[in-house]
């Protein structure tokens, strides 16, 4: 078969750890993907002085197609988040999270999806200080804002994904109650694409607090849920926690220039360098982004492996185990052999 081209960002933190164990893994499915490796990050910044060179901007634009590891983003000052410049420079309007049990543990069936709106909102990046007195920054603002076309978009798309992979319910979830226009216009826009499918998929609304409630009572009653940039940032991570943690939960950035496969996680430099980082969310994005491209087989042979590894009681340490997480790629990359093709 003929590879793919793709573009390969390292990232930051446990960025070049659990990269590896991806590469590992994608060799026993002959190496799909011809991948130009590019920098970008804290590490590009130290290095060259760009977080987001243009070297890479334009191996993306070439591929339309990439794997990137997590991302440091000073926090509070600094340069302005590559992630968050990525989905506007390729327009990466949704970020699709798909959410399953695999290890189980509080609980053994969660399968949802969470489809993020992924370009406006608060995350616009329209900020200043106001000053009063002598204080220069005595009132922090921020402007969010959703258009209509946008919201329209997103809605449709999580509709459609939902129609694809033979799901029942979209939830849209807003705070309609307070933020009656920045977050009404989802919700307004949730109903009126609704209608193009009824009897086929149901919509539902749920009021973001009361939601993050049910879904840690029981996330069964969710199917797919469509939200906001920052709700969707928030409810990935919860969801995440649902399923046994950050390690387990990939994501899709689709757009209409590109398509960047990531991790829901960012790079934990908290364990960064101590061979102990869980790969699987990781190669659970390669799985998607083999998915996107077509290689059906291929995913569901890697998504299969990495639940037949950790069946097997192969797991790192956030998953209570002791494997490193090269002996974790490793063991996935043995056990794609040994699933028949
Ligand atoms: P984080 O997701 O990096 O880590 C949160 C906690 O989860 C940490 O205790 C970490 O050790 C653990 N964790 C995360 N991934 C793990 C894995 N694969 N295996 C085992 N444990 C894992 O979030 P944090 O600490 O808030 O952010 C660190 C940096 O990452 C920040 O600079 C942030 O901006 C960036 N970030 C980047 C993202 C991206 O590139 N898409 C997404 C989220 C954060
Ligand atoms: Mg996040």
């Amino acid at each position: 078969m003929t590879q793919i081209p793709a573009t390969l960002i390292r990232g930051d933190g446990i960025g070049s750890e659990i990269m590896e164990a991806v590469l590992a893994v994608l060799e026993p499915l002959g190496q799909p993907f011809a991948f130009e490796e590019r920098p970008a990050g804290l590490g590009a910044f130290e290095s060259q002085g760009d977080p987001l060179p243009d070297e890479t901007l334009g191996s993306i634009g070439r591929t339309k197609l990439a794997l990137k590891g997590p991302l440091t983003t000073p926090v509070g000052a600094g340069f302005r988040s590559v992630n968050v410049r990525l989905r506007e420079a390729f327009s990466l309007y949704a970020n699709v999270r798909p959410c399953r049990t695999i290890l189980p543990g509080r609980f053994s069936d969660v399968d949802l999806v969470v489809v993020r709106e992924n370009l406006e909102g608060l995350y616009v990046g329209q900020e200043h200080w106001i000053p009063i007195g002598d204080d220069p920054c005595a009132v922090g603002v921020a402007t969010g804002f959703n258009t209509r076309a946008s919201c329209r978009r997103i809605v449709q798309y999580a509709f459609d994904y939902a129609v694809a992979h033979n799901r029942r319910t979209v939830t849209v979830v807003h705070k309609a109650n307070i933020l009656k226009v920045l977050t009404g216009v989802l919700l307004q826009e949730a109903r009126a694409v609704a209608k193009a499918y009824e009897g086929r998929i149901a919509l539902e609304e749920r009021i973001v607090d009361a939601c993050t409630m049910q879904l840690v009572l029981d996330p069964s009653q969710f199917d797919v849920i469509v939200t906001t940039n920052l709700f969707g940032d928030i409810l990935s991570d919860l969801i995440a926690g649902l399923v046994g943690g950050l390690g387990f939960a990939p994501g899709a950035n689709i757009g209409t220039e590109a398509a960047i496969f990531e991790a829901v996680h960012g790079s934990a430099p908290d364990i960064a360098g101590q061979g102990k980082a869980n790969p699987v969310a990781l190669m659970l994005a390669a799985g998607l982004m083999l998915d996107h491209v077509g290689r059906t087989t291929d995913a569901q042979r890697l998504r299969d492996a990495i639940a037949a590894t950790i069946v097997a009681g192969i797991r790192t340490p956030d998953m209570g185990g002791t494997a490193s997480t090269a002996d974790f790629g490793a063991a996935v990359a043995q056990a794609i052999q040994e699933i028949p093709t």
